[in-house]
């Protein structure tokens, strides 16, 4: 499984990078704003220098079919490791189906978002999308079960050999990722505050607390003369 880290600051991708656990950055213009980056061509180059040879997915800004594909393309040429965030449809409802398949023909790596069924994840798929992103926060939000949606997909995708990896995004607290390891995700995207709270487990600090104590102890012992 693969970990993608659901940000734009550059601070924790590099301190995520480091650790050794992060195989991609997913953004969308919502994190973009919210992480300080208003410029998107600079911003873009940046991450994507920043990750490289990792993926960065970075999102059109267009309810218009031409303009998303003439987005996608201005955008895949910042950088070779650019994968290209289309919609599975519009504000208005059109499908964006024909500009993931265009891209995805002409070479653009696309990850279909704002996927919230197993039918829209299905149609993005059979379009050719390398990742499709299920939003499981907001699934789980209007009643659905995310859990239910993410292993339906994952099975569906690996019994037909679809080449799409499963994405799950929108997560809201680490328990939101661990059931989405659970539930077979490809690749889950998690916003750096999650990573966190995973990587700790307080029992963990109290037992190395003791383990430290108790070496320091022998040390002592150590100096002591033999009676
Ligand atoms: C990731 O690809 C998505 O853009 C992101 O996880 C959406 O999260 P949100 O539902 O918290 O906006």
């Amino acid at each position: 499984m693969k970990i993608f880290l659901d940000s734009a600051n550059t601070k924790e991708i590099e301190k995520w990078l480091c650790y050794g656990i992060v195989d991609g950055v997913t953004t969308n213009p919502s994190i973009m704003l919210k992480d300080g980056i208003y410029n998107i061509e600079e911003g873009v180059k940046k991450l994507a220098k920043l990750i490289t040879p990792l993926p960065l997915s970075a999102e059109v800004t267009t309810n218009d079919l031409k303009e998303m594909m003439e987005q996608a393309k201005w955008l895949a040429s910042l950088a070779h490791n650019v994968v290209i965030k289309i919609p599975v449809e519009n504000e208005f409802g059109a499908p964006c189906l024909g500009v993931i398949s265009q891209l995805e023909k002409s070479g653009i790596k696309v990850n279909a978002t704002a996927i919230m069924s197993f039918g829209q994840l299905m149609f993005a798929a059979k379009a050719g999308a390398t990742y499709v992103s299920l939003f499981a926060g907001r699934i789980n939000d209007e009643g659905g079960n995310a859990a239910e949606v993410i292993a339906n997909s994952v099975a569906w995708l690996d019994d037909w050999d679809f080449k799409s990896e499963l994405i799950v995004g929108s997560i809201r607290s680490a328990g939101d990722v661990i059931s989405a390891a659970l539930a077979g995700a490809h690749i889950i995207t998690v916003p750096p505050q999650y990573l966190d709270k995973i990587a700790d487990h307080k029992y963990t600090r109290v037992t190395v607390k003791e383990f430290i104590a108790d070496a320091q102890s022998a040390l002592k012992m150590m100096d002591k003369p033999k009676s």
